[in-house]
């Protein structure tokens, strides 16, 4: 008897439907449950993070790699990496399951895909855990220095996002410099922290914020002329030029649209936008967004230098494009009359198109 297709209840298959690939890993004597996917290979080997979470269920873990996947494929895309996208999740607490073993039983997983997919760390997973990935397997990147690897991504993340900052700027103000202006920082980790000391350095006013007061004492301590304000209600609220979202996804929603008085958004967080249509009302309220996977790419492109023996001088200047990447986004959306996240989008997809069609060419 067949059964028709229509009539089997949506599941995996319909969620993962722009997806090329979902594996489902798990190894019960170590507790390893995890899921990865892999959303294209048009322009080579899918690359993207480890995010190790205690999910509240496997809905919500397979909702995040296939988020995250996707958006890693968009950011290589127009990072100009031949690189696709994908992302892993771990589903549990990793203070409390991460183990050696743990982590070899994931490499041996990863290993078993023959390089469709390369993990680096991501929320949850460090360098050293990478150094553990890799003795399973080949396809790691984000290894700790004694291993070759290329260190703190957040350096050049931020530097990336600054180059995006100030393409934003020229557009606005006529001048790619945030010299006079005032920059509101919302969470200074790893990556607000050292985008704050550019800002400083280009002769901007920095206010911040972050719920963590030891993170801006010690900002403060290192940077004595930059404010702090109390939470980041207090900060959008304010009169900024530009806001820059550096701590949690979703940051961007319609009560901050309507807040705003600054007149670029630009930060290193990912997924800044809380749901469709706020990057329409960004647009019509005169704010310029720049998408937060075309700025905070260079991280992406640090550890993907580490898969040709890394130099920090080679991944900084790629970094350093994305200036011209950003300028370009403004220009299609100022063309094509559409959001910067829509032009954004639309460049990606174009790329990955032309480039990846190339491999229907038969090269013997
Ligand atoms: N590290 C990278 O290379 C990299 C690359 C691309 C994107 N990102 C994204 O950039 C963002 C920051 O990354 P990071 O590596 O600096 O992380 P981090 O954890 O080092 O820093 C985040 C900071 O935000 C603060 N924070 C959390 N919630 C807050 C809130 N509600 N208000 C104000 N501050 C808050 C935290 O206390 C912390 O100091 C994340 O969204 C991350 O996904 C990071």
């Amino acid at each position: 008897m067949t059964t028709d297709p229509r009539s089997i209840p949506t599941g995996v298959f319909e969620r993962a439907a722009r997806h090329e690939q979902v594996v489902f890993c798990h190894d019960e004597p170590t507790g390893l449950r995890a899921i990865i996917a892999v959303y294209s290979t048009a322009l080579g080997p899918a690359l993207g993070g480890t995010r190790f979470y205690p999910y509240g269920s496997e809905q919500d873990a397979l909702d995040d790699v296939l988020n995250l996947s996707r958006g890693m494929a968009y950011k290589a895309s127009l990072a100009g990496l031949d690189l696709g996208g994908g992302k892993a999740v771990i589903i549990g607490d990793p203070a409390r399951i991460k183990t050696e073993a743990l982590l070899r039983a994931y490499g041996r997983f990863v290993q078993s895909m023959h390089g469709r997919y390369y993990t680096a760390c991501d929320v949850g997973t460090t360098s050293e855990d990478m150094d553990h990935v890799a003795r399973e397997c080949s396809y790691v990147t984000g290894r700790t220095v004694a291993h070759g690897g290329a260190g703190d991504s957040s350096v050049l993340t931020a530097y990336g996002v600054f180059q995006g900052m100030r393409a934003a700027a020229e557009v606005t103000w006529g001048a790619p410099t945030l010299r006079g202006r005032t920059v509101g920082v919302a969470g200074v980790g790893k990556v607000g922290r050292h985008l704050v000391r550019h800002l400083v350095e280009d002769g901007a006013r920095v206010l911040v914020t972050d719920v963590n007061p030891a993170a801006v004492a010690a900002l403060r301590a290192d940077l004595p002329d930059v404010h702090a304000v109390a939470d980041t209600a207090t900060l959008v609220s304010g009169p900024l030029d530009v806001y820059a979202p550096c701590a949690l996804g979703g940051a961007v929603d319609d009560d901050v649209v309507a807040a705003l008085s600054a007149r670029i958004v630009c930060g290193a967080a990912n997924n800044q936008l809380a749901h469709e249509g706020v990057e329409k009302r960004l647009q019509d309220r005169g704010v310029l967004y720049a998408p937060d996977y075309v700025v905070n790419a260079g991280g992406l492109i640090q550890v993907a230098d580490e898969l040709e023996g890394f130099s920090f001088e080679r991944a900084r200047q790629r970094a350093e494009r994305i200036f011209d990447t950003t300028a370009r986004v403004f220009a299609l959306a100022a063309d094509e009359g559409v959001p910067p996240a829509v032009a954004a989008d639309r460049l990606a997809e174009r790329r990955m198109t032309e480039v990846g069609r190339l491999r229907s060419i038969w090269v013997g």
